[in-house]
């Protein structure tokens, strides 16, 4: 196949509890359903909160079949709870293995690579960073093993939250926000030592599409909502959406979608499913 298309969403925050967000998720399965891409990756956060309901994994799993079309996702920390972070930042909800394994029993393994078009796309497990899990370490000597299998191929990492904003070692405002600092180095240098064209997230509720060296970033909007300036700062572009990718043998085009059907809650809304 020289071309392959794949459309990436992103915090979809699904709960059958908590419908607040379903009518946007209902939009993007309408472009899904009329781009009929070759494959859908879900980027996290899946669940409005499956730490605390576990009902809301399989609500989004029974959504994601809905779309009839092959996917593949990788968890958030709404889906298997967070990791700790930079500044001795420690989730209120930590990543458990047994929250892992809940999720893998609907959405099966929570890191992944598939070759296509002549790219290896990898699929990680952020929340496992700093995490300590037994599985930190499998999905890193995995990674290791992934990348230095490309033979030259370019490599798209799918991952929750975002590498960096600007610079690997950067002073870091919100520690829950990317990759902990400490794993950056670690990560970038495994990465380096392959063709990494394309680092595509998801987490931060906002847009964005920048370069570090040959690695273009891009920061998925999220499906169910944005935040207000007075809850969270605003890095991106603070508006719902979807990015359309179509691989080829070296290169990838990029078009980050922002569909005026997908409706913006009130903050009021939020408060009410999450205390802000
Ligand atoms: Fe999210
Ligand atoms: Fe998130």
């Amino acid at each position: 196949m020289d071309t392959f298309t794949l459309i990436q969403i992103t915090d979809t925050h699904l709960s059958r509890a908590r419908p607040e967000f379903a009518g946007n998720f209902e939009v993007a399965s309408q472009i899904i359903q009329q781009d009929k891409p070759d494959l859908v990756v879900h980027t996290g956060d899946i669940a409005v909160e499956a730490t605390a309901r576990s009902d809301d994994l399989l609500f989004g799993k029974e959504a994601m079949d809905s779309l009839n079309t092959p996917f593949r996702a990788i968890p958030g920390n709404h889906d298997v709870g967070d990791n700790p972070s930079d500044h001795g930042y420690v989730p209120p909800k930590p990543v458990t293995d047994a929250l892992v394994q809940t999720y893998e029993d609907h959405f099966g393994p929570d890191h992944w690579a598939i070759d296509q078009a002549g790219w290896r796309l990898i699929g990680l497990n952020a929340q496992l960073f700093s995490s300590g899990l037994v599985r930190e370490k499998q999905q890193h000597d995995w990674l290791v093993r992934m990348l230095a299998e490309t033979d030259g191929r370019p490599v798209a990492v799918f991952c929750h939250k975002p590498l960096l904003r600007d610079a690997i070692d950067e002073p870091v405002d919100v520690p829950y926000r990317y990759v902990p600092l400490v794993n950056r180095d670690p990560l970038a240098a495994t990465m380096d030592a392959a063709d990494v064209r394309l680092f595509a997230c998801g987490h931060v509720h906002q847009a964005r599409d920048h370069w570090r060296g040959n690695t273009r970033h891009v920061w998925c909007p999220a499906t169910a909502f944005t935040l207000p300036d007075d809850v969270q700062p605003r890095v991106g572009d603070k508006r719902c959406g979807l990015v359309s990718y179509r691989f080829s043998p070296d290169a990838v085009e990029v078009d980050l979608q922002f569909p005026p059907a997908m409706l913006h809650p009130e903050v009021e809304v939020l408060r009410k499913v999450y205390a802000l």
